[in-house]
């Protein structure tokens, strides 16, 4: 495999960096080259250099986000990050259906759509489990346009539902095929609740104000100025009061931002 020139990955990288706002440093061109040989391959150019200076033309929209969706990873899962769902369901829900009827939930970088149906899990079980005259709704966002088809479908493999514990699964799902390994299908009265959208977090069009946004496992990679952006975007979308979850294992101390913490771990609140 011929490697790219620095020049062509600067291209790539710059690309990347625009649409996306995910920073592509050279010490990652390995790795890149690895992610596009496959689709390289597929459609027949002699060179990933050659796949690279069609993917990211302009006007070659399809292809855009085709290989900003190879570059940017998806790894997610249902009840991911555990911690924070009990926090939802212990804390949070409890103080916001005291001061309000209907709660709204953002998730932004909801890939294959594993976050927003646990979302969605934990709301609905809270409202019935209390008995609560309560309403609730999510919009999920990604870039990645086979990551919402995909979610928006709701169909999950058996394995994939792993962190899911029985009594949910046979509450929220139902068996959609038994072949090879067994499939399951979100339950449409949940999958209803959920709206998903395209929508680039540094660019965004959504202009709504939410009660509960998750933006985690999802700006890590992004430069310090489209961090900067994306949390300024949050910080503008959520309620007073309201709370901002990021990823466990992620900070966003090193950038400028209003948030203050709840004093629950990687999750924040707003407050004038
Ligand atoms: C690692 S996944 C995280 C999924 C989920 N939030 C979780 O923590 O399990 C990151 C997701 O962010 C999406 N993403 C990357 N850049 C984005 C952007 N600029 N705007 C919206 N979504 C973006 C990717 O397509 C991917 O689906």
């Amino acid at each position: 495999m011929k490697e790219i020139s620095n020049s062509i990955f600067n291209l790539l990288s710059d690309f990347i960096l625009k649409k996306s706002g995910l920073f592509l440093p050279l010490s990652k061109k390995i790795m890149v080259m690895n992610r596009l040989k496959k689709r390289a391959d597929e459609l027949g150019f002699e060179s990933i250099e050659d796949y690279i200076k069609y993917a990211i033309k302009e006007d070659n929209t399809r292809e855009n986000f085709k290989i900003i969706g190879l570059l940017t990873t998806g790894k997610t899962g249902f009840f991911r990050e555990k911690e924070h769902f009990n926090i939802l369901l212990n804390n949070i829900l409890p103080i916001l259906f005291s001061k309000k009827k209907t709660i709204k939930v953002w998730s932004i970088g909801s890939s294959t759509g594993e976050e927003p149906y646990s979302l969605g899990i934990m709301i609905d079980m809270y409202i019935r489990n209390n008995f609560i005259n309560g309403f609730f709704s999510i919009l999920a966002t990604d870039i990645n346009i086979e990551s919402l088809r995909v979610a928006r479908d709701g169909v999950y493999l058996e394995h994939q539902l792993s962190g899911v514990p029985d009594e949910i699964r046979d509450k929220y799902f139902i068996i959609e095929s038994m072949k090879n390994e067994k499939s399951y299908r979100i339950r449409s009265f949940l999958r209803d609740r959920i709206s998903f959208v395209f929508d680039n977090i540094i660019d965004s069009k959504i202009f709504d104000i939410f009660d509960i946004i998750f933006m985690k496992n999802t700006i890590m990679y992004f430069s310090t100025e489209k961090r900067e952006v994306a949390l300024n975007k949050v910080y503008n979308s959520i309620e007073e009061g309201g709370y901002f979850f990021i990823g466990i294992t992620e900070t966003i101390d090193d950038i400028k931002h209003n948030f203050k913490r709840s004093g629950f771990i990687k999750v924040y609140t707003k407050f004038q």
